[in-house]
């Protein structure tokens, strides 16, 4: 099973990582940013900082088959066996392409991942989701492997501005919601604006706690693990239009517009509680601004539901919830009524 270890010495963690695991060379994956930024912070260590340093180009539009080839390459000419270990230490975009990389070298090799952004910390550097985007598709060739160990520390998130901190919030917003009152109130209840960074260093913890135990549940989403899809169905729809309008949204922004319009559809089908669906609505529309879209794109963010690779048998698979903490996957949901949840969303946070 994938360990996660919430740091609090970045450096003294990881020598105790990799003083524990077995390996004959050392690689680590940055990007041009994580390079800068990042790195700095773990090359004290002493076989960091004598690591072979793989070096790719930064941002989601590059999650892709040439930088992939570019890591197979460096690693194969550069020394790399069966038993060499991969650090990948960067954002979510970094995590996948490097997990997917340690996946299929030579029929995979270790790797541990050292998420920089609150994003991947709570969500895609742990349970084990790897790949690239490809065909103009996000995430469409990948694996299931579960990097050997998830190192998290805080220390990273101190330098985030507010859109990429408000992006991964959303995924804690979501943990939240399919958890429990108790962590559905205290993400709605914490400052945004004010950031207490130990206050966040504990939600983090409580957060990625709730994602570890769905994934040790259901490693491979055959069923609760579907849970931590809540908001992505329409989000992944929102994020899609952003890109092919070319107003690209983080991936957060989307999935928090994706709740609210998820929310809704729960509160139909569901009966999710009026009181805690505008709780969250407003927590949303106070956080997250909107990027402009309207009623002509409705047939379109609906064609992206459909082509969802959620969906079985031709139906939109959403997640909804009948109260916080309590899930209902494989739902569906007419068309008519997602597009009211689109307009709930428009009247709601004003877009
Ligand atoms: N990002 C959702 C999952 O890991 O299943």
């Amino acid at each position: 099973m994938q360990k996660v270890i919430k740091s609090s010495n970045l450096n003294k963690d990881l020598a105790y990582i990799l003083g524990r695991l077995a390996f004959d060379k050392l690689f680590i994956l940055t990007d041009e940013n994580t390079d800068r930024l990042c790195y700095p912070l773990i090359k004290e260590n002493e076989q960091a900082g004598k690591a072979d340093k793989i070096i790719i180009k930064a941002g989601d539009g590059n999650k892709n088959i040439d930088s992939l080839s570019s890591i197979w390459k460096y690693l194969s000419e550069n020394g790399a066996t069966r038993h060499s270990l991969l650090v990948n230490l960067g954002g979510g975009m970094l995590t996948d392409i490097g997990g997917f990389a340690a996946a299929t070298f030579k029929r995979g090799i270790k790797c541990i991942n050292i998420p920089t952004t609150l994003l991947g910390a709570v969500d895609a550097a742990v349970g084990g989701k790897t790949g690239i985007n490809f065909n103009g598709l996000k995430n469409e060739i990948g694996a299931f492997a579960p990097a050997e160990t998830v190192l998290i520390d805080s220390v990273f998130f101190r330098s985030l501005d507010r859109r990429n901190f408000l992006s991964g919030y959303a995924e804690m917003i979501k943990h939240g919601l399919i958890d429990s009152d108790k962590e559905w109130n205290a993400t709605l209840s914490f400052d945004t604006e004010e950031i207490d960074y130990d206050g966040l260093k504990q939600l983090v913890v409580d957060s990625v706690a709730i994602k570890e135990r769905i994934v040790e549940k259901d490693p491979f989403e055959k069923g609760i693990r579907k849970a931590l899809n809540l908001g992505h169905t329409a989000g992944h729809a929102f994020e899609s239009l952003s890109h092919e309008a070319g107003k690209p949204v983080p991936h957060g922004y989307a999935v928090a517009w994706g709740i609210i319009c998820e929310l809704y559809l729960s509160q139909k089908y569901c009966g999710f509680p009026k009181e805690k669906l505008y709780r969250t609505v407003y927590f949303i529309r106070d956080n997250y601004e909107g990027f402009f879209f309207d009623c002509g794109h409705y047939e379109q963010l609906y064609e992206y539901m459909k082509h969802d690779k959620k969906n079985e048998s031709g139906a939109v698979n959403f997640t909804f919830l009948s109260d916080v903490g309590k899930i209902e996957i494989n739902r569906t949901a007419t068309k008519e009524d997602i597009f009211d949840s689109i307009d709930f969303l428009r009247e709601s946070v004003g877009l």
